[in-house]
């Protein structure tokens, strides 16, 4: 196997793109520390067991550095898509994202498996526009019992979680209501908030993302749904598939998924880009499919 450019960063590793004999994958490169280590091996017992068209597809694991190969997906993740001005994201490309998103997780749930880091930046994007669900690093069966450890990402996580009350399964759900936040809002959930206060903000506060006048009814009404503070007011992914699929919308679809107006990509995004890459950025602008 021959490494060749790196991808990213995350919680737990470094990810780079490599090619195995004739085909190209990602290889993440486990950060070395003892916890690092333990969440990785969770990771990949649990993906192993797993296969559906909408979730991330694992090829196999090295043990001496550790790593773990899963397929390439070349067309990155939904938060530098969703974060990218020049595409259009039209509200059927919305629902598209949405329900390969629901069918993944619906599929988890199915296996009593809880993912508990769901977020746009662990969607990926394969080369059909299919979205394929990543990163179990997090979750754990259902069956589990065991108190809190410290899990997902400050502006995705649950209050329950962040309360260190008992939790179910929808805490996924809640998750998945900041990621139709991101999709269809396209800015960053809190601004510039760091992540201590949007903890604090959203447990104690019950504050959520500022939703835009603007913004269309359905999408509003889905994304405060599945974020409302009571876990069983929040639909299930089943229910939510059997929404999205009966949602009237009110634009056809564009012939090409995500036609990119330009190359480069906004400022916007550049931004949002950069603060994920470690450096500060300011809050930005708005929402492209109803601008397009
Ligand atoms: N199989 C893959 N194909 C293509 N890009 C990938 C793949 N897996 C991860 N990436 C990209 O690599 C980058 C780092 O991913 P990683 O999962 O390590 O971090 P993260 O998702 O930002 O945070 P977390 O550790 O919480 O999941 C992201 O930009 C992601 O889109
Ligand atoms: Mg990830």
């Amino acid at each position: 196997m021959k490494i060749l450019d790196q991808i990213g960063t995350g919680s737990y590793g470094i990810v780079y793109k490599a090619q195995r004999r004739n085909m190209e994958v990602a290889v993440k490169m486990l950060k070395f520390s003892q916890a690092a280590e333990k969440t990785f091996v969770k990771e990949t017992s649990i993906m192993f067991k797993l296969k559906h068209p909408n979730i991330v597809t694992l090829l196999g694991v090295i043990e001496k550095p550790t790593a773990i190969i899963t397929e390439y997906y070349p067309n990155g993740d939904v938060c530098e898509l969703a974060m990218n001005l020049n595409y259009v994201i039209d509200e059927e490309h919305v629902r598209k994202i949405c329900l390969d998103t629901c069918q993944g997780m619906a599929y988890l749930h199915s296996l009593n498996i809880l993912h508990r880091d769901l977020k746009s930046r662990n969607l990926l994007i394969d080369k059909d526009w299919n979205i394929k669900v990543g990163d179990f690093g997090l979750a754990r069966s259902m069956n589990d019992s065991g108190s809190f450890t410290s899990c997902g990402t400050p502006s995705h996580v649950a209050p329950e979680i962040i309360n260190d009350s008992q939790y179910t399964a929808k805490v996924d759900v809640y998750s998945f209501g900041i990621c139709i936040y991101e999709i269809v809002i396209r800015r960053k959930p809190y601004g510039n908030l760091q992540a201590l206060q949007i903890a604090v903000s959203v447990a104690k506060e019950g504050i959520r993302p500022n939703i835009p006048p603007n913004t269309p009814l359905i999408w509003e009404a889905l994304m405060c749904e599945c974020w409302d503070e009571d876990p069983e007011a929040r639909p299930s992914f089943d229910t939510l598939i059997e929404k999205l699929e009966q949602l009237e919308l009110p634009e056809p679809s564009r012939p090409t998924p995500y036609k990119s107006k330009q190359n480069s990509y906004s400022s916007a995004s550049e931004e949002y880009l950069n603060t994920r890459r470690g450096s500060t950025a300011t809050s930005t602008t708005s929402n492209s499919f109803m601008n397009s």
